[in-house]
């Protein structure tokens, strides 16, 4: 049998089996295939949101990536290219904060090259007033903003670098004018912090076109100090929304959704809940991850990933870079969203890579 050698990070090489030869479009060992690729085009980020990057862990013993262990944009575009050749159709820019990456506009560009794909991106927003004209030029479709709560108080609190809610939403309202739509809003819901404003969220942008997705806090990285109890289950926020403005479920636009969604009654708009926590949507999940570094990783609660960039700085051609990452594929079985427990998720000895270095 043939075999491929990929580094794995912090780890020794492994060598493992092509299992079948590598076909057009991959399926892992559950049946799942690879259409979204997400990359993290940096790990640094501008806030400090204490459910993703607390302040007292990444301002203090927290190693950023040297600028030249970047993937470059050339060799973002590479992997890119490689991965829609396997059956990636949708391309997501994460970070960290992507705006922060500098010359942002020109890797959009770039990917906006590759025919056929959904180009999005997901960003605080801090920078995006500015950007947001000269991202739609670059070829970004579309984008989501993370926005926690429209109470100017708790929205500093949850940032934890005192930025004003209304930059935000001055930035929502420049992205709705540079077409970059539908503008999604990702709202991470935690009990006693923002649950309160769950209701406003939904007020405010009923009608906007905008589409607010209320996401259950995850037991991401190792850092955030996750508790069961500070979850509040999707069911609950369609429940108290409805209760005030009358909901009904939506078909799913797509397998493998992430979001549920729910339509108004009244026609005005939808929102989506995101249930990762209490209905795990591992079955379906067509998603890699690509780190700052140009590590490839399978599930967002990854451990570890392989070392793409030590191929494409090795000189391995595209033939080999796309063996190794539908081998990769092949290897996959996550689903851990599915089998969490509270000792999986606050497991010291499995140290789960943090959410900035692999992409939300
Ligand atoms: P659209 O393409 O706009 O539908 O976006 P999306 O559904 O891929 O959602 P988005 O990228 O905005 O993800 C929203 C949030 O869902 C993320 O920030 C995560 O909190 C969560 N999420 C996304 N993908 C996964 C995943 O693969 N596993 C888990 N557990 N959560 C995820
Ligand atoms: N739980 C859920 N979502 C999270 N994000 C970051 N950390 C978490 C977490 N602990 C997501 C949010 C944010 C995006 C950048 O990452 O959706 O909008
Ligand atoms: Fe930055 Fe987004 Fe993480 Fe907040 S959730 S710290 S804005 S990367
Ligand atoms: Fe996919 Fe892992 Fe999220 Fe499950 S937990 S949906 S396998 S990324």
């Amino acid at each position: 049998m043939s075999s491929i050698t990929i580094p794995i990070l912090n780890e020794r090489t492994l060598r493992i089996p092509a299992l079948k030869a590598a076909t057009h479009e991959p399926h892992d060992t559950r049946g799942r295939r690879i259409r979204d690729l997400r990359i993290s085009v940096t790990d640094r980020c501008n806030f400090r949101c204490t459910y993703c990057m607390p302040k007292e862990v990444f301002d203090h013993d927290y190693a950023f990536l040297p600028h030249d262990e970047l993937l470059t944009f050339e060799e973002i575009t590479r992997i890119a290219k490689i991965s829609v050749g396997l059956g990636v159709e949708k391309i997501r820019l994460t970070g960290g904060e992507p705006l922060l990456r500098k010359g942002i506009e020109n890797l959009i560009a770039m990917l906006g090259e590759i025919p056929g794909i959904d180009l999005t991106l997901t960003t605080n927003g801090s920078a995006l007033k500015t950007k947001a004209k000269a991202l739609k030029a670059a070829g970004l479709q579309r984008i989501t903003v993370s926005l926690d709560s429209l109470d100017d108080a708790t929205f500093r609190k949850m940032n934890d670098v005192d930025f004003p809610v209304a930059k935000v939403l001055e930035a929502i309202d420049a992205a709705a004018d540079a077409e970059l739509t539908p503008v999604k809003i990702n709202m991470v819901v935690k009990r006693g912090v923002n649950d309160h404003d769950v209701v406003a969220m939904a007020k405010r942008f009923k009608g906007s076109g905008h589409i607010v997705r209320f996401i259950e806090f995850m037991d991401v990285g190792a850092t955030n100090g996750w508790r069961m109890d500070d979850v509040i289950p999707s069911a609950e926020i369609v429940k108290k929304i409805s209760e005030v403005l009358p909901l009904e479920i939506a078909d799913a636009q797509y397998t493998g959704e992430v979001a549920e969604r729910w339509k108004y009654v009244d026609g005005s708009g939808e929102i989506g809940v995101i249930s990762s926590v209490t209905e795990a949507f591992c079955g379906t999940c067509t998603r890699a991850r690509l780190s700052t570094d140009g590590s490839l990783f399978t599930c967002l609660f990854a451990q570890k990933g392989y070392d793409l960039k030590s191929l494409l700085r090795g000189g391995k051609n595209d033939e080999d870079i796309r063996d190794a990452i539908a081998a990769i594929w092949q290897h996959r079985s996550d689903n851990y969203s599915e089998i969490r427990t509270a000792e999986t998720a606050g497991d010291a000895n499995a140290r789960k890579v943090e959410m900035s270095f692999i992409g939300g």
